[in-house]
Order: C-alpha cells, then sequence, then structure tokens
C-alpha cells in the first residue's frame, strides 16, 4: 500500500473566525498536485493546519498520515513523520547560517528520540552530505555560508527551499510559492531541482500562481479553492484553464462559496 496524507473534512479558523469549511484532500506519495485559488481563499491556511502551525485551529475533520490520526501531534512531530512545509514568506534568521540550520533540521527530523542539546548530526558527515547535494544541485557551497533567507532573492529563497527539501527528504511536501518574481529561469531551475533531489518518491503540493512551475512539473491533480473550500479537482487542463481565463467560470458555478470569499476579502485587504 502507498503511504498517504489524508484530510478529512477539515474544518479551521484563525483567531475565531472561519476560514476552511470542509477540507476533503488525499495526497499520496508519488504524486503531485496543484492548489490554486483566488487571494484569500485559504491555501495558505490548509498548509499551515497540515503543518501545525499553533494559530490555526483545527475545529473539525481529521488529518491522517497511513491511516493514523496525526492532530494531537505538534509541528516537530509532525516534521519527524515526513511533512516538510516551504512557506510563502519565509522567515529570515540574520545570524544564523544555512549550514547550521540544516544540521540542526536534519538531526531533528532523523533523530526523533533525540532530547533538545543533545549531539547534532556528527560534522563530518553532514559537511559531507551537504556538499554532495549542493553540487547535485549546482549550487555554491559559499551559499550554505550565508544568514537564513536574509535578504534572499525570490530564487535564492526557492533554492534555499530545494536544498532543505534535498537534506530533509521529506515524505510529503507543501510547496507555498513565494511572493517574490521569480523569473522563467529561476522557475525551471526549481522544478528540474524537485525533479533531481527524488520529488517524484514525494507526494507533493505546490500552491503555485506559475505556469511555468506545472509545465515542467505537471500536475496529476490540480485542486480549486473558493471560501475556504476545494469546489472543483481535475488535471492539468484545469490548471490551465485557470491560468488562461482566471476564476469566473469557477465563481459563477459556486455562488455560495463564492460570496464567502468576497467576505472574507471585505474583512482582510492582505493574505
Ligand atoms: N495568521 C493569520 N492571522 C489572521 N488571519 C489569517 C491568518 N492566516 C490566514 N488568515 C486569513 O484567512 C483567509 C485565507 O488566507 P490564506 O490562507 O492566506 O489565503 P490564500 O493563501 O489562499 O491567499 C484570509 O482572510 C486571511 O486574512
Ligand atoms: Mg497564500
Amino acid at each position: 500500500m502507498s503511504e498517504t496524507l489524508k484530510i478529512t473534512d477539515l474544518h479551521v479558523a484563525v483567531e475565531g473566525k472561519p476560514i476552511l469549511r470542509g477540507v476533503n484532500l488525499t495526497i499520496n506519495r508519488g504524486e503531485t498536485h496543484a492548489l490554486m485559488g483566488p487571494n484569500g481563499s485559504g491555501k495558505s491556511t490548509l498548509g499551515n493546519a497540515i503543518m501545525g502551525h499553533p494559530s490555526y485551529d483545527v475545529t473539525g475533520g481529521t488529518i491522517e498520515i497511513n491511516g493514523q490520526d496525526i492532530m494531537e501531534w505538534d509541528a516537530s512531530e509532525r516534521a519527524r513523520a515526513g511533512i516538510f512545509m516551504a512557506f510563502q514568506r519565509p522567515m529570515s534568521i540574520p545570524g544564523v547560517k544555512m549550514a547550521d540550520f540544516l544540521r540542526h533540521a536534519a538531526t531533528n527530523v532523523r533523530n526523533p528520540e533525540r532530547k533538545e542539546g543533545e549531539d547534532l548530526i556528527p560534522m563530518r558527515e553532514f559537511r559531507k552530505e551537504l556538499k554532495e547535494k549542493m553540487s547535485q544541485l549546482r549550487m555554491d557551497v559559499e551559499f550554505a555560508r550565508r544568514y537564513v533567507n536574509d535578504g534572499f532573492s525570490g530564487g535564492e529563497m526557492k533554492r534555499a527551499e530545494i536544498l532543505q527539501m534535498a537534506m530533509l527528504r521529506p515524505k510529503f511536501a507543501i510547496l507555498d510559492e513565494t511572493d517574490s518574481g521569480l523569473d522563467v529561469d529561476a522557475v525551471k531551475l526549481a522544478s528540474q531541482s524537485i525533479a533531481e533531489i527524488g520529488g517524484a518518491e514525494m507526494g507533493i503540493l505546490i500552491i503555485t500562481h506559475h505556469d511555468k512551475l506545472l509545465d515542467y512539473n505537471a500536475p496529476d491533480f490540480t485542486h480549486v479553492m473558493l471560501g475556504g473550500k476545494i469546489v472543483e479537482t481535475g488535471g492539468v487542463e484545469l490548471a490551465q484553464e485557470l491560468y488562461t481565463q482566471g476564476y469566473d467560470r469557477i465563481r459563477a458555478a459556486y455562488p455560495e462559496e463564492a460570496a464567502l470569499e468576497e467576505e472574507l476579502a471585505e474583512e482582510t485587504a492582505t493574505a
């Protein structure tokens, strides 16, 4: 049986405000899923809830890995179980070098029994692996000496995210596209790199606005979120339709969810 991340009737509230209203989604390892939808429809909220972010209150439904309910697990337990998320607005950590950050993260994910303060992956072993991965990804080793996301361009954030994936080798990866614009070459490089680090063996959920990313990394499934629900699921042709024609057809087909979307959009200018 293949490994599965299964979300059933998920309801999530933020600061008491309902955002997700019954999301169903099953991702098997080896599949790539694209999640699309207008701003504020709840895409990032879904990612954060899967990851176990404490600001996102699950008010109903379940999240399971291979049939095991993970709702009570905190974010680091979920990371150890093989779930990874790259954030839309990655935090910068001035003063912490990429290499040190990755060594801590990799130790945490690989040694679930390790207690705070106990040994990290031995330096020599870690360095060797990092060098191998960086050379495979054609990254300059200098990159690992920079502070995490500190002054990174959009393309560099993307590379940092892929290097993390390469070192952590998650089973399920949620990639929430960065706000920063990526040029076509950066997007192409990113999707090639995902393939090179074994993306085909992961279950990937890509939240994206870039049609090029999907060109190089064609999704097996495309889901459309509107007003906190997945209203439609299709193949790669659905992604293509949304890029070229926008969400008018979707809004007309699902007036109830479209009304909820407007309500949320009025309350917040951001998202
Ligand atoms: N941390 C948060 N604090 C307050 N409101 C939030 C937070 N995260 C999401 N929301 C709200 O939830 C709604 C959905 O946001 P989000 O999931 O970011 O949408 P999307 O990623 O589809 O653009 C928006 O109204 C947004 O303001
Ligand atoms: Mg978002």
